[in-house]
């Protein structure tokens, strides 16, 4: 991996790039790094890199013919796979998933550094491949975007760590975050290390760091954890975690503005993934006061945080009187669920089923022991949650909806058995 930064900074560019592990592989080989002076290819008696920007305004722009001069100079000689990038507050944001795919794709990084107000938008049409961002502030020149951009693909070529494990373990190397680490003394200030670590069990500590990097991913960056597929043996460790902290309780009318943000967050789910439920202004923050009002809406939170609510009703629900394409097992009274959500920051993380599980031991307190609900034939991940939670399919219902959009549901129940 060959980089070229061009910047009016190159001392400063250098001295940090030469340093420690970076620096040591530049040493050995295994990567090189060269910073250019824009300002040596300049065409002007002056040396001057920038000027006033056309049509007025605040500050000075790099011109383009320096920065071009200096981008042959380094492209002349190099018959790579070269990809030319400026650093931009205005760029892509910059992931590992970009620093992995620049490091595989390419051997030659040409990385342009701009400063003052910017760079004459004809260099960049005209010789940039893509703009890249390291995030939504801006600074006051390319150069620790740069760097940062040159020491995380660096870090990835083969040499550059000693062990591959160095960097397949790390944060943001599966979407996930890294597990704690300790090292010497094993008791700091009345800390411990945690046990699993010191009795040399290989798989032991596998599985637990790798728990670890769940919850952590879980707690730290929900945003990434919401991205995650897991299979069921994931979701039961992050699982094993939350339920100490979750607890279920009825709504009051505070916890009306989470449970609102909560059915945005669902309702945009739905739309994105096609499934007609929730449409219109349908479940609205009145429906939820209402739910309320009767004593019928319940949340469950983490941590003291609203992040999933239902209503469960010991109401009969007029549109399950109907049934077609089969039966409900039995006439007895039940009580329905409806309006369940979780928070995109919780879901796949087994507060659903621990929703389910709220649901039941509610029911039971009732004396009933009859489950019903019902969801959309598109909305898979409802249906393994009902699924999940011991109800089955009866058939279908049709319910009230907006016109024009498909009102049957699938209709599923669950019968309750007392525990002595
Ligand atoms: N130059 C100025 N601000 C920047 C940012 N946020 N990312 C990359 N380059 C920049």
């Amino acid at each position: 991996m060959k980089i070229d930064i061009l910047t009016l900074f190159p001392d400063t560019v250098n001295a940090v790039l030469h340093e420690s592990i970076i620096g040591r592989a530049c040493k050995k080989g295994i990567v090189e790094i060269n910073c250019r002076q824009i300002r040596d290819f300049t065409d002007n008696k002056q040396n001057q890199v920038d000027d006033y920007p056309y049509g007025g305004g605040w500050g000075c722009i790099m011109m383009a013919q320096p920065l071009k001069s200096c981008l042959d100079s380094v492209l002349e000689d190099n018959e790579g796979r070269s990809r030319v990038i400026y650093l931009s507050p205005q760029g892509q944001p910059y992931t590992e998933d970009t620093a992995r795919r620049l490091a595989r794709d390419y051997d030659h990084l040409v990385l342009v550094c701009g400063h003052y107000e910017g760079v004459d938008e004809r260099f960049i049409e005209k010789c940039v491949d893509e703009e890249i961002s390291i995030g939504d502030y801006v600074l006051t020149g390319g150069e620790i975007a740069a760097m940062a951009v040159a020491d995380s693909v660096c870090r990835l070529v083969p040499g550059v760590l000693s062990d591959e494990e160095c960097y397949t373990g790390e944060s943001h190397w599966d979407g996930l975050l890294e597990y704690p680490q300790y090292t010497r003394p094993e008791n700091w200030e009345g800390m411990k290390v945690p046990e699993v670590l010191l009795d040399g069990n290989k798989a032991k500590i596998d599985a637990w760091r790798h728990q670890q990097m769940l919850i952590r991913t879980k707690e730290k960056r929900p945003d990434m954890f919401s991205k995650l597929s897991l299979s069921e043996k994931e979701l039961k460790a992050v699982e094993r975690n939350l339920k100490g902290c979750v607890e279920c309780r009825k709504a009051v009318p505070e916890d009306l503005h989470k449970i609102v943000d909560i059915t945005k967050q669902a309702k945009q789910i739905l739309q994105k993934r096609g499934i007609p439920q929730w449409l219109g202004e349908y479940p609205s923050r009145e429906t939820f006061s209402d739910d309320i009002s009767r004593g019928e809406l319940y949340v469950l939170t983490v941590d003291g945080s609203v992040e999933a609510f239902f209503m469960l009703s010991g109401e009969p629900e007029p549109t399950y009187a109907v049934i077609t394409d089969g039966k409900w097992s039995s006439d007895e009274p039940y009580l329905v669920v409806h309006r369940a959500a979780v928070s995109d920051a919780y879901r796949g993380s087994g507060l659903s089923d621990i929703l389910f599980k709220n649901v039941e031991r509610l029911a039971l307190d009732t004396g009933r022991k009859y489950l019903r609900a019902d969801t959309h034939k598109t909305n898979k991940s409802m249906q393994r949650c009902l699924r999940d939670a011991g109800f089955v399919y009866r058939g279908n219902v049709e319910v009230d909806t907006e016109p024009g959009f498909d009102p049957m549901r699938y209709a599923f129940e669950k019968r309750l058995k007392y525990k002595k």
